[in-house]
């Protein structure tokens, strides 16, 4: 059974005035917590032994003897053996002594088993502890049920290997690397065997998640990923924001496509076919004519998400779009959660948020705004789950 909102609220009867702004160390957590530094509030980056330098060493905020921050952002950083130890009961009340409420990024909901963070994670989240799991295929109940309930085009599925008719994608996780992809491109069931095989020989992917992959339809288009927020402490007709827009860079796809076209074509077969792995982002705008078709997929989203999993999106989420020749975009993936390219407009902020909001807005910053506001108004409990 998932913990009910009203069984986190009352939490929040004990905490200070201003909560600490927690996250997990990695992913977004610097856009986490310079957000939080650029709205006054402190912040706390739980770390994994090992990969703790970037927050411990190299961003960690460094005070003058009069206490003013003289360099960094991230206040405070506690350590686990492993992510998931952040989980365990001791380290709960750990973090509710704490006055800790934490902001769920993609390291979270992946390091910490989502029955965990659903069933016992007695720490008030921002945001929607229920929506962490349409991110995942294999559920019933998934981003692509959502999509289609809230009537936002989406690729059309393609019901098995036999039935590739045209260009089309398969998704799959890595065999070796859990969080990372195995997909491939096929445009016909002899190139999907021919793949298929070339990737289970090396090992790229298994043959349980091959049977349970998902084929879809390629939308051919440059990606945008479409970063908005939802306050729900606003007007509905005054909720929705769209803060920026990021791409990503995917190894070794972008590599490959800055070889001259003979040279990839000498490369070995196996070579030739890209794997997805993202290692970095840039930052886009769109065409002005996109941006209402845009604004109308997020409120319909945000709409469909509150029906299905209420109280649906409370703050960040994150539609990942192709754009075809129409400037029509259709939606591969969602996150209903800060996006993993949001590190591209820390503190300069986001060229739509910062229009919004006449200043330098990140979305580290929009999510630390709405905690501060939710604390002044005594409205914490109507952000958190
Ligand atoms: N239907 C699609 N058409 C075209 N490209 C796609 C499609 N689905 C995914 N992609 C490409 O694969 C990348 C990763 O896909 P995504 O669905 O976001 O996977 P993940 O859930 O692992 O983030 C995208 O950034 C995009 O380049
Ligand atoms: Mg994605």
């Amino acid at each position: 059974m998932p913990i009910a909102p009203e069984e986190i609220r009352p939490l929040l009867a004990g905490y200070p005035a201003s909560p600490v702004v927690a996250t997990v160390g990695s992913h977004s957590a610097i856009d986490i917590a310079d957000g939080a530094v650029a709205e006054g509030l402190a912040n706390l980056v739980l770390a994994e032994a090992g990969r703790e330098a970037t927050y411990e060493r190299y961003f960690r905020t460094l005070r003058s003897k009069d206490g003013t921050r003289r360099r960094g952002c991230v206040d405070e950083v506690w350590t686990y053996p492993k992510f998931a130890d952040l989980a365990a009961p001791a380290q709960q009340e750990r973090l509710r002594a704490r006055g800790a409420v934490l902001v769920p990024n993609r390291a979270f909901s992946s390091y910490v088993p989502l029955d965990v963070v659903e069933g016992s994670f007695r720490v008030p989240i921002v945001g929607s502890r229920l929506l962490l799991r349409i991110e995942e295929r294999s559920e019933r109940e998934n981003y692509y049920t959502l999509l289609e309930r809230a009537g936002i085009r989406a690729p059309r599925r393609i019901p098995g290997p036999e039935a590739i008719d045209r260009l089309a994608i398969v998704k799959l996780p890595h065999a070796k690397r859990p969080l990372e992809r195995g997909f491939f491109t096929a445009s016909s069931p002899a190139e999907f065997r021919r793949k298929s095989e070339k990737l289970l020989e090396q090992g790229t992917i298994s043959p349980t998640d091959l049977a349970g992959a998902r084929i879809e339809e390629y939308a051919l288009g440059p990606v945008f990923n479409f970063n908005f927020f939802f306050s729900p402490l606003v007007p509905r007709g005054e909720g929705l924001e769209l803060l920026g827009v990021d791409e990503r860079r995917e190894s070794d796809l972008d590599g490959l496509v800055r070889l001259p076209a003979d040279q990839q074509l000498d490369l070995p077969e196996a070579a030739r076919i890209p794997q997805y792995t993202v290692v970095g982002h840039g930052t886009l705008t769109v065409r002005e004519s996109i941006l209402e078709e845009v604004f109308r997929l997020g409120e319909r989203f945000v709409d469909a998400a509150r029906a299905a999993r209420p109280p649906g999106i409370l703050g960040p989420f994150t539609l990942q779009t192709c754009l075809d020749r129409d400037g029509r975009p259709t939606v591969f993936d969602v996150a209903a959660r800060i996006g993993g390219g949001t590190n591209v407009h820390l503190a300069l902020g986001h060229p739509y948020g910062n229009a919004l909001w006449r200043g330098p807005m990140s979305t580290g910053r929009r999510i630390a705004l709405e905690i501060r506001r939710a604390s002044a108004e005594g409205r914490l409990a109507e952000i958190v789950t």
